[in-house]
């Protein structure tokens, strides 16, 4: 596994000239790159309705489930979340709609994955609901929708307050999948919020020598870890305040 000291558009290149699907678009900020990057089909999903807030805070939450979630969002979203996403949903078909490389799906993840066929998509972002179950969910019911030779990227795959005020599970997702399935993380990168790349186990080795590739091109220093430490390392990161070159003196130290 590469950690690599950089922003999350240092993965958008896997998606040149590749089928790409991203789920949770919102205005479009992370497909705009990938645009830019030139994939063959572009899938973008979101309802661009706000879920029921049932569905952000978990079964067993202890204490008042809501008021952390609106003291959070609240400020993002002043004239309200409804009118916010209806807002981005018409930007959306403002910016992408009318190329003809480009499907965009007003539906949920679940409602969306059935539309595509094993093996259709190269390139799959996951950044919608960032819930436990539901971000498994998603892994579990998008995994085989994936090439054999495709990548998987994560958003938000990390532990932090601010994280925990927005019942943020992602990265506890990841690593429940990864332990059942052969899908294995092959970079992510050392920033809060941090993108991380699954990829099956069998291409680990070529879709690392591509990941190295990409790194060089951006002078992005690196350095490889073991896969086991995903959960430590993503939550190390956020340690880091001001990311310089020193992460990596503070990473091969990692265990004191
Ligand atoms: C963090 S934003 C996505 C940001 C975008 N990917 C980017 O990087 O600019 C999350 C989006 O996920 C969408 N979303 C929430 N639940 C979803 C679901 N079940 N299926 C698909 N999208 C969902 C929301 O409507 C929201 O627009």
């Amino acid at each position: 596994m590469l950690l690599v000291e950089a922003n999350r558009d240092i993965f958008q290149p896997l998606a040149s000239g590749r089928r790409y699907a991203e789920i949770g678009v919102y205005r479009g900020a992370y497909t705009r790159g990938v645009k830019a990057c030139q994939p063959s089909h572009m899938f973008l999903i979101d309802p661009w309705r706000p879920a029921d807030i049932s569905a952000l805070v978990p079964s067993d939450y202890v204490g008042d489930p809501v008021a952390p979630l609106l003291e959070t969002f609240t400020p993002y979203y002043p004239s309200g979340l409804e009118r916010a996403l209806e807002v981005a949903y018409q930007e959306v078909c403002a910016e992408f709609g009318a190329d003809k490389n480009c499907n965009i799906m007003r539906a949920t993840s679940a409602q969306a994955c059935d539309k595509f066929a094993q093996g259709s998509i190269d390139v799959l972002y996951i950044d919608g609901n960032h819930r436990y179950d539901f971000a498994l969910a998603d892994l579990e019911r998008w995994s085989s929708k994936v090439a054999v030779s495709g990548q998987i990227i994560l958003n938000d795959c990390y532990v932090s307050p601010i994280g925990k005020r927005q019942h943020i599970s992602v990265l506890e997702a990841v690593s429940t999948f990864i332990k059942l399935t052969d899908w294995r993380p092959v970079a992510l990168v050392n920033r809060p919020f941090t993108d991380v790349v699954l990829t099956r186990e069998a291409n680990l080795k070529s879709a690392s020598t591509i990941m190295k590739k990409l790194f060089l091109m951006r002078a992005a220093s690196f350095i490889e870890l073991p896969s086991a430490l995903i959960h430590a390392v993503a939550h190390k990161v956020l340690r880091v305040e001001a990311p310089d070159k020193s992460f990596l003196r503070e990473y091969l130290s990692f265990g004191e």
